[in-house]
This record gives structure tokens, sequence and C-alpha cells, in this order.
């Protein structure tokens, strides 16, 4: 079923995957300013999301606000969304059509914010946006030009937060992408961008 109605960056109302309408308590739209220079794509809610309305809130979202304080920036200076906004039934992967369903609204939010950068939290998102496999271990921190949506962007591969709970060792990796995110874009304390030297 087809059935969507958009505001903005956000989605108020969709039908289109069967599943997580039945999954899911409401949307989950993206969180921050609208021109923000660094936007984080997650893969989709958990629960607590989906029982509070915002991306990352729950123990993925405290790994990743501690790993923004200490690369100097707060939660509200950046953009944070989902690759999909509605939670999968327990917690499961979310689903090739259902990313797809999903993939023009994170297409019209990438759009909006028009980011200095965007930073892929996981396989998930890091495979939809560079549209190719990805070895996220491996890969993570580095900063890769994509194309999305026709457009031109930055993305730096990153790390799942939640992968940090289950691995205490990728703690490092995942803390380093961040403040190379924050670096980069000079986000934190108002320094200059260094994109142009990737
Ligand atoms: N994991 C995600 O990928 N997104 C969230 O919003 C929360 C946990």
């Amino acid at each position: 079923m087809v059935d969507t109605d958009t505001d903005g960056a956000d989605v108020c109302a969709c039908e289109q995957c069967p599943a997580l309408v039945e999954s899911r308590s409401r949307i989950v739209n993206g969180v921050g300013p609208e021109d923000a220079a660094l936007l984080f794509v997650g893969e989709a809610p958990g629960a607590t999301e989906d029982e509070r309305g915002e991306p990352f809130v729950g123990r993925s979202g405290t790994v990743l606000d501690d790993a923004l304080r200490d690369a100097g920036l707060d939660r509200s200076d950046v953009r944070i969304t989902n690759c999909v906004r509605c939670r999968p039934p327990e917690n499961r992967d979310p689903r090739a059509a259902e990313l797809d369903n999903c993939a023009s609204f994170l297409d019209r939010e990438i759009g909006r914010v028009d980011p200095d950068l965007v930073v892929t939290l996981g396989k998930v998102p890091g495979e939809r946006l560079l549209d190719r496999e990805v070895a996220v271990t491996r890969e993570a921190g580095s900063v890769v030009d994509a194309r999305i949506d026709g457009q031109g962007r930055r993305v730096l591969v990153c790390l799942h937060p939640a992968a940090t709970l289950y691995d205490g060792s990728q703690r490092d990796a995942f803390e380093e992408a961040i403040a190379t995110a924050a670096d980069l874009v000079g986000v934190a304390g108002g320094g200059q961008s260094r994109l142009e030297e990737y």
C-alpha cells in the first residue's frame, strides 16, 4: 500500500511496509538542525526510539552522545536520522524492500540538510549510501566520495555504536571516527573545514 505524507524532512504518515506498520508505535523522523554540517545516518529505530520518537536515544544513543561530547560536540549540533523510520519487529534488520520504500525520505532529508559530511553508522547505512559492499570494521574512519540522489557527497564510514557494546575493543575506532568527523567539518570549536584536503 502506498500512502505517504511528508512535511519537509519529516514523514507524517506512511503505510508502505505492512510489517513495519504493524510493529511500530510511531514514525521516527530525524532530529537536529536542518542546516547541520554533520548528518549521522543509522539503520532503523529500536525499542527506545520507537517509544520516544527520536533516533538514537537508547543504549546506542548514549554511546553516540558520549563520543560526540568527547569530540567537542553536543547532540543538538548535529542531525541524526535513520535509513528506515519505523521499528522492525524484534529489532530485525530492515529488509531490502523496506529500505527501498524509505529511500526517498532519506534522500529528501540529505538534500534539505545538505551536510558537509554524512556519517554512516554501521553496515546497513554504509552499503545503502555507498551502493556497494562495505567491510565496516576495515573501512571505519575512511572518507569516500558518493553520489546520493544524483548529488556528490562526502561520506565517512563509521561503526554502529552498538558494535562497541558487543565488543568493547571497537570503542576506540568508533570514537576516533566521530572525532575525525568533527575535525573534518570544523564544527568542534567553530574551526575551519578540512574536507578539501580529502
Ligand atoms: N540503532 C539505529 O540504527 N538507529 C537508532 O535510531 C537506534 C539504534
